[in-house]
């Protein structure tokens, strides 16, 4: 990760979806799409991250520990980077393994959700009834955090796109098809408006993974931006 944002930690999204671009099955249940060999990879890059987030839904959907697995990378075990949840309303439950106290968690919240959020789990206000993630950012970097790896799902992945909050994308696509009307893609978000342009991305690499493959993305530099559709 070789860019270095002024006024926001670096912010590395990382997913896993089928070959049709589902990040889960119907009505969101979770589906196990990582291979042994992109699971290694995936906790290498919590491993050497600051921080991992997610949004509420994956907390309800997916109860994800969100600790780094030190004996599949083959390092030796130190405190885990800290756990990021945003959480507009603190419908976080306090069994959630996020707020476990096995690393250390903090929750993304509002003015509004502030007063809702379990006991004695330490939050971060920003924004008045939706979580401002720009301002979280800069909060985040205030305190030292300097690389936050983006987990999901797609109403989160959808957000830090659309304000361009990121630096680098990987996609591990696997090899199989979910399918079906309510598996959820992998960008989710508000729907956008007709002949808006699309979100312009840069292709950094393309690598085969075992059966399946594993895409990075960058933003498009301005100029290639423009010279799209
Ligand atoms: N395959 C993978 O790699 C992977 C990884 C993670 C998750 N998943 C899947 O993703 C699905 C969950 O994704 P999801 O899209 O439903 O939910 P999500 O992205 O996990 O969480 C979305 C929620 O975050 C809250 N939020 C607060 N501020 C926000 C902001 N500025 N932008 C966006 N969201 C904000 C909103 O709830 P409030 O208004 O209540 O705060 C929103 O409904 C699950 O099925 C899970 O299995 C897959």
């Amino acid at each position: 990760m070789e860019r270095r944002p002024a006024d926001r930690p670096l912010i590395w999204i990382n997913c896993a979806v089928s070959a049709d671009g589902r990040l889960a099955y119907a009505e969101g249940r979770r589906a196990r799409l990582s291979s042994p060999e992109d699971l290694e990879r995936v906790h290498r890059l919590r491993a050497h991250s600051d921080a991992i987030l997610v949004g509420i839904r994956t907390v309800l959907l997916d109860d994800p520990g969100l600790g780094v697995d030190w004996e599949r990378i083959g390092e030796p075990e130190r405190p885990g980077p800290l756990r990021l949840v945003v959480d507009s309303q603190g419908r976080t439950p306090p069994s959630a393994r996020v707020v476990d106290g096995r690393a250390p968690t903090l929750l993304l919240t509002t003015r509004a959700g502030a007063a809702r959020t379990p006991p004695g789990v330490p939050t971060l206000v920003a924004g008045d009834r939706r979580v401002d993630l720009a301002e979280a950012f800069r909060a985040l970097r205030g305190r030292g955090v300097e690389r936050v790896l983006v987990e999901g799902g797609g109403e989160i992945i959808a957000s830090v796109l659309a304000e361009g909050l990121f630096d680098r994308w990987t996609v591990y696509l696997a090899p199989c098809v979910i399918g079906g009307r309510s598996a959820p893609t992998v960008v989710a978000g508000e729907d956008r408006p007709p002949r808006r342009p699309s979100l312009p991305l840069r292709l950094r690499s393309a690598e085969r993974l075992a059966e399946g493959v594993l895409l990075t993305w960058e933003p498009a530099l301005p100029a290639e931006a423009e010279s799209r559709p």
